[in-house]
């Protein structure tokens, strides 16, 4: 019998009162934006695995999530380039805006003390990590291909903080996945909604020369909108 702490029952409980928080925040279905705005991107819960002091975040906490030696990545799982975009509801780029991301490693382990069976962590995988968007509004991180999760479909966290607006905090998934039907938090989005949440998946273009591109199989495309 295991003796992982995050099975399926205790997890769905935890991520249901945690969904059952944020709803009472977070309108179900956004109203339509005004002609010419964005729609805001639907926001999501932090869940129980975010790193809500430095005790919690790994030790390492940049904008590489993965391992690489050469042309080896170390790191299990399929190596993502994630860019994205952060914007306001008129469209401008946000810039200098704090992008934190995190997500259970390819053995479905979240790095964070509650965050399963220590022993299955993979090492090459720092489970975290935070960024700031350039002048455009971009941001950019080498991490995995978000795999399931006892209980949840495959996910990647993120919450944003730009100033003078409150954090935007939601859950990127991938399209097609057979486990979104099921999933308890996808599957109470709207269409358009989960559209918003879906990663843009396509093979890495050679001509993408970023660093954190190198020895990644796929770009992850988004775009996050704040209220
Ligand atoms: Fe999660």
């Amino acid at each position: 019998m295991s003796q992982r702490p995050n099975n399926r029952r205790v997890l769905e409980r935890r991520h249901f009162l945690a969904g059952m928080a944020g709803s009472a925040l977070v309108p179900l279905a956004a109203a339509q934006p005004p002609r010419g705005e964005s729609r805001a991107t639907p926001a999501q819960t932090l869940g129980p695995f975010y790193p809500r002091d430095a005790a919690e975040r790994p030790r390492e906490t940049d904008a590489d999530l993965i391992k690489v030696d050469g042309d080896r990545v170390l790191t299990k799982g399929v190596p993502i380039f994630l860019t994205g975009r952060v914007l306001d509801r008129r469209g401008e780029a946000l810039a200098d805006a704090v992008v934190e991301i995190w997500q259970c490693d390819a053995n479905a382990v979240y790095h964070h003390p509650a965050g399963g069976a220590e022993a299955e962590r993979d090492p090459n995988f720092q489970g975290y990590g935070v960024t700031r968007t350039d002048a455009s509004g971009a941001f950019h991180f080498r991490t995995i291909r978000p795999v399931a999760y006892p209980g949840r479909t495959p996910h990647i966290h993120v919450r944003v903080a730009a100033a003078g607006l409150a954090p935007l905090a939601t859950q990127l998934y991938l399209a097609d996945d057979p486990g979104n039907r099921s999933d308890f938090l996808f599957r109470r989005l709207a269409a358009d909604e989960q559209a918003a949440l879906t990663l843009k998946f396509e093979p890495i273009d050679p001509k993408v020369t970023h660093p954190l591109a190198q020895a990644t199989r796929f770009v992850a495309r988004t775009e996050l909108v704040f209220a």
